[in-house]
């Protein structure tokens, strides 16, 4: 039993073995479903549920805290499975519990618990809920990282439950952050964390510092990893993460080009728009990539971060070519914005790639230039010119 203050206690699971969370993430150092109890004189109240594939070791953790007593209330900071998918499980050794969440969670574990009988209590931001002695504070939180996340603050205990926000995928056989083994593991994962988890979302991230600037946090208890305390490692994650919402203001712009080609064509037409781009901004860094020949993982980095792109591919089959649309896969949605955005490729029959990717980069709300620029088959010298005056025009527009 891990006791965090007299009436609270932790009830997660550890799960050391998992490598990869949500499809794409890799989790090298396990994680960990944490769950705590904060026990009122009148009232009990679960804060987080657990994955379902753990279920059995997450109730056994309730009940040994429990030992008989009932409990009143589930909050659910956010409705991701990983922390909900038990909740259909739980309703049914617990039939009478209230599950508290935002109203955008309302709706999803409605459809994660498939219940309708659900007894629900929806809280807004600022709302309270009284459990005899213990105050449960809600904090809205949207976007970090679901649009139903929120923060609980219960003032008497110092404690913030924070969600997955603070959070990592980190196991070490212990859950405070005093005891971590391998530290230098742990910061590296919670960099990857942040990068994955929370970089699509760098706006709400800097709004959800703001949210918590003013509590004075003794533990912050996280949804994943070691329990962050005051003394320990919480005030230089809060720095960390707040260095990392702010992205470094650039003297000149970044400029990539991102390009696959099969015959060497759409690649000179990538020399030729850089040269046009740098004969409008001699100091922008216009770097071409040849998507194949890097890490797509950095390529993607690149993408998100840079002040403009331009995208080039041949057709093939009537559309863009798998590597480039494993590129744009990787597009964070929101950061992405009025990015101004080019498209450009040769093509052999019929050039669908080009109007393809203008389709998937508009969908996501990205600048897109409205001049593309095709070439059939083999550029020609008028074609390079053309090329090399497509990038001026784009470098202009910026
Ligand atoms: Fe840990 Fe967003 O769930």
């Amino acid at each position: 039993m891990h006791q965090i203050t007299e009436d609270v206690y932790y009830t997660g699971v550890l799960n050391p073995n998992m490598r990869v969370f949500d499809v794409i993430m890799r989790t090298e150092y396990g994680t960990s479903y944490n769950s705590y109890i904060v026990r009122g004189s009148e009232k009990t109240a679960c804060i987080e549920a657990a994955h379902l594939t753990f279920f059995h070791s997450y109730l056994d953790n309730l009940k040994e805290i429990l030992q008989g007593k009932s409990l009143d209330y589930l909050v659910l900071n956010h409705c991701e499975p990983d922390h909900t998918g038990c909740v259909a499980k739980l309703l049914e050794v617990y039939p009478d519990l209230t599950v508290v969440v935002s109203q955008a969670g309302s709706i999803y574990i409605r459809q994660i618990a498939n219940n309708p009988e659900l007894n629900i209590r929806v809280v807004k931001d600022g709302e309270i809920l009284e459990l005899g002695g213990k105050t449960l504070e809600f904090r809205s939180a949207p976007f970090l990282h679901w649009p139903d996340s929120m923060f609980t603050w219960l003032p008497q205990d110092g404690i913030l439950f924070s969600c997955d926000f603070l959070g990592t995928h980190y196991c070490e056989p212990q859950i405070f952050d005093h005891r971590i083994a391998y530290e230098e593991k742990y910061w590296e994962a919670v960099k990857y964390y942040f990068d994955c988890i929370f970089g699509p979302f760098l706006p709400y991230v800097r709004k959800g510092l703001d949210k918590i600037e003013d509590l004075d946090i003794a533990f912050c208890c996280n949804s994943h990893g070691p329990v962050l305390t005051r003394e320990g490692l919480l005030p230089e994650v809060i720095r960390r993460y707040s260095r990392w919402c702010r992205p470094e203001v650039r003297e000149n712009k970044l400029i990539p080009i991102f390009y696959v080609t099969a015959y060497g064509n759409t690649e000179l037409l990538a020399r030729a728009a850089a040269r046009g781009i740098q004969s409008v901004l001699p100091g922008a860094q216009v770097d071409l990539y040849n998507i194949i020949d890097h890490d797509l993982g950095q390529l993607t980095a690149i993408m998100n971060e840079c002040d403009a792109f331009l995208v080039g591919s041949p057709t093939i089959n009537r559309d863009a070519v798998a590597p480039v649309w494993q590129l744009l896969g990787g597009i964070e949605a929101v950061n992405i914005q009025k990015r101004p955005v080019a498209v450009f490729g040769s093509y052999g029959w019929s050039g669908e790639a080009v109007p393809h990717l203008v389709e998937r980069l508009s969908s996501v709300k990205a600048a897109v230039f409205p001049e593309q620029f095709k070439v059939n088959f083999v550029p020609a010298e008028a074609d390079i010119t053309a090329a090399a005056a497509f990038g001026e025009s784009f470098a202009k527009s910026l």
